[in-house]
């Protein structure tokens, strides 16, 4: 089976072709931060726009490297869901009409469950079948919009569990607002992940709150270590040197701590002994290297897939898609997008103990 996938939910536009068993045949990623980068943010209204200009460009150059034509796929995945309504909009019109020119099965895809089962993608060079973690799995997704842990017990909907997630903002959201505190320009996960490998965290640690309160919680909250780095900054104004780079290993350090001792608590109370990763913050090499320490400790097997499959890409909604309908599911032309995802969610948004 080959199926396209189209993913515009936030701000790259993406489109890949994927057989059912995770081979990546091609995989284009147009990225926008160029275009939100002067805003310090994505900005709703103008990634919805060139997600127009670029969809068509992006599918036709999906198919030729794959050396396809719409007549040789199988069917068309495409994110429905969650993310900013008007860039979700572009890529379901797009996939409709294809769908419909070429007389194709339409199916939705959750955008997070195509994150959580990217780790089964297989790129160029990429892990044998059996270096795949079997089901049921931990994974800790944790991106510019999303922050959660999951249990993973197989790819459908009802199969996947969310076991806590941020009540306020995503992992990558606070290393994109600090970078903004700091002068570091947008995304700010790459530059601090940088700046924090020759940084003392020890130096900066009374800038910096630890990110969990209650132990036994697996909710995060990030609201709370960007409001100190902001008042550090303005009472100190912002670093410079050596003191910048200990400030970033000081918040990344918190950060990665709460990330790597909640998704390990949560496969100890699941008793589960694989974890995954997934989303851009798992580009992360400080949470790279202590989740891989914290696993080994404690006998967990840890699954990372390459920088490509953690980021946004099609080749995710192609491989969750072509899931769905080996399973023999469709969806109509009626499909519309939704800014909520589908997976039920068990951590309330907003103040609290956690
Ligand atoms: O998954 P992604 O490409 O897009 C979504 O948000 O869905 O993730 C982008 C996020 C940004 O917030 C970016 O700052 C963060 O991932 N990120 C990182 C690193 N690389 C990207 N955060 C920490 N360390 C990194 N090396
Ligand atoms: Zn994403």
């Amino acid at each position: 089976m080959r199926v396209l996938g189209i993913e515009t939910s936030c701000d790259e536009t993406a489109a890949a072709v994927v057989t059912e068993g995770g081979d990546v045949l091609s995989d284009v990623v147009r990225s926008q931060v160029a275009l939100h980068a002067p805003y310090g943010g994505v900005v709703p209204e103008v990634a919805a726009r060139d997600h127009a200009r670029a969809v068509v460009p992006v599918v036709r150059e999906a198919l030729a490297r794959a050396g396809v034509t719409a007549a040789d796929l199988d069917g068309i995945a495409v994110t429905s869901r969650p993310g900013l309504a008007g860039a979700l909009l572009v890529g379901l019109q797009a996939a409709k009409g294809l769908a419909w020119a070429a007389g194709k099965p339409l199916v939705g895809v959750d955008h997070l469950v195509g994150h959580l089962l990217a780790v089964f993608l297989r790129r160029d060079g990429a892990p044998a079948p059996d270096e795949r973690p079997a089901f049921p799995y931990v994974a800790l997704l944790a991106s510019g919009g999303h922050t959660a842990i999951y249990r993973v017990d197989g790819p459908a909907l009802g199969a996947i569990r969310e076991l806590g997630a941020t009540r306020d903002d995503a992992a990558g959201e606070a290393f994109d607002k600090v970078a903004k505190l700091l002068g570091l320009g947008y995304p700010g996960g790459p530059v601090v992940d940088r700046l924090a490998a020759t940084g003392d965290a020890a130096a900066a640690a009374e800038a910096v709150p630890a990110v969990m309160a209650r132990k036994e919680s697996l909710e995060f909250s990030f609201s709370g270590i960007k409001s100190a780095v902001a008042r550090h900054v303005a009472k100190r104004g912002r670093p410079e040197g050596q003191a910048l780079n200990d400030l970033c290993a000081a918040f990344q350090g918190a950060v990665v701590d709460a990330l790597v001792q909640k998704t390990v608590r949560a496969a100890r109370a699941e008793g589960i002994e694989r974890v995954v990763l997934g989303g851009g913050v798992a580009a992360n090499r400080g949470l790279r290297a202590k989740m891989a320490a914290a696993c080994a400790r404690r006998g967990l097997g840890l699954f990372v897939p390459p920088f490509a499959s953690c980021t946004d890409n099609g080749a995710m909604i192609a491989y969750a898609g072509a899931l769905r309908l080996a399973a023999g599911e469709r969806d109509t032309l009626d499909l519309a997008p939704e800014t909520r995802t589908a997976l039920p969610r068990v951590t309330r948004k907003g103040g609290g103990v956690r």
